[in-house]
């Protein structure tokens, strides 16, 4: 089994290696971040899993689960639906920001290295805690908001072409690997919403139903809220679903120059 070598000056400790339970022919190495909040001493920490890809299926989340099942029961990693709908399984697999479930081992040509989304403060293992992201996502309320429809009315229609301009916004499945992959959120997380909670906005902005745009536009002209984003374009970049969170950043801050005029 082919180790690796850890960086010069790398925080992160070599940890445990973990060979496949029995001897396979056709095997691959996994060196995965660990984080264990009852045992600090071993923190942060590489350990290294063989895995028989003959046994594992063809996803790095089959890899995962391989893991979690066959060697080491204390990796913890989230997941649900494994076709790429429900964003559980974000996390930094090979230097990007993707989704486990749809990422097919045989992409990474040598060993892989499999980290948490970066920046975010990890829970456990491949675990982040998303707690300020989902709270800056509540901000934008991410919801119809339009008045109470008039007594006789009917259900709120929309024209072939309005329904067209939410395509590339509702298909976002909130999976952050855009907001963690953007430098200016990880300098101002705090204050900056970030990437995904932006693109969330901007469906709301861009539908024809809701009554509220104005305010939604106004409660975002802030300097730091959405004028952090220096177009970095990482976001995009790295979507696992292609969509392009920039462009409806972009999309906002000309609405909100027009409304000006
Ligand atoms: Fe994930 Fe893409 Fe949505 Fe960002 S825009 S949260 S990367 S699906
Ligand atoms: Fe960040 Fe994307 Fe803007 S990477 S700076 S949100 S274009
Ligand atoms: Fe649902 Fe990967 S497990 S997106």
């Amino acid at each position: 089994m082919v180790e690796f070598t850890l960086p010069k000056n790398s925080k992160v400790m070599k940890g445990k290696t973990h060979k496949a339970p029995s001897t396979p022919k056709n095997t691959k190495v996994f060196a995965i971040y660990r984080w264990d909040p009852e045992n600090p001493t071993v923190n942060p920490r590489l350990d290294y899993y063989e895995v028989d890809l003959d046994q594992s299926g063809t996803m790095i989340l089959d890899a995962l689960i391989y893991i979690k099942d066959k060697i080491d029961p204390t990796l913890t990693f989230r997941r649900s639906c494994r076709e790429g709908v429900c964003g559980s399984c974000s996390m930094n697999i090979d230097g990007v920001n993707t989704l486990a479930c749809i990422k097919p081992i045989s992409e990474i040509k040598n060993d892989v290295k499999i980290y948490p989304l970066p920046h975010m403060p990890v829970i456990k293992d491949l675990v982040p805690d998303l707690s300020i992201a989902y709270e800056q996502l509540a901000s934008v309320e991410p919801w119809l908001k339009a008045n109470p429809a008039k007594e006789g009315d009917r259900e709120r229609l929309q024209s072939p072409e309005e329904r067209a301009k939410l395509d590339g916004s509702w298909e976002c499945i909130l999976c952050m690997c855009c907001s963690t992959s953007c430098p200016s959120y990880w300098w101002n997380g705090d204050k900056y919403l970030g990437p995904a909670t932006l693109l969330q906005s901007y469906r709301w902005i861009a539908d024809s139903r809701d009554e509220h745009t104005d305010e939604r536009l106004d409660d975002l002209e802030d300097p730091f809220k959405l004028y952090r984003c220096h177009t970095i374009m990482n976001c995009t970049n790295t979507c696992p679903k292609g969509l392009n969170p920039a462009k409806a950043i972009g999309e906002i801050k000309q609405k909100i120059a027009l409304k000006k005029k």
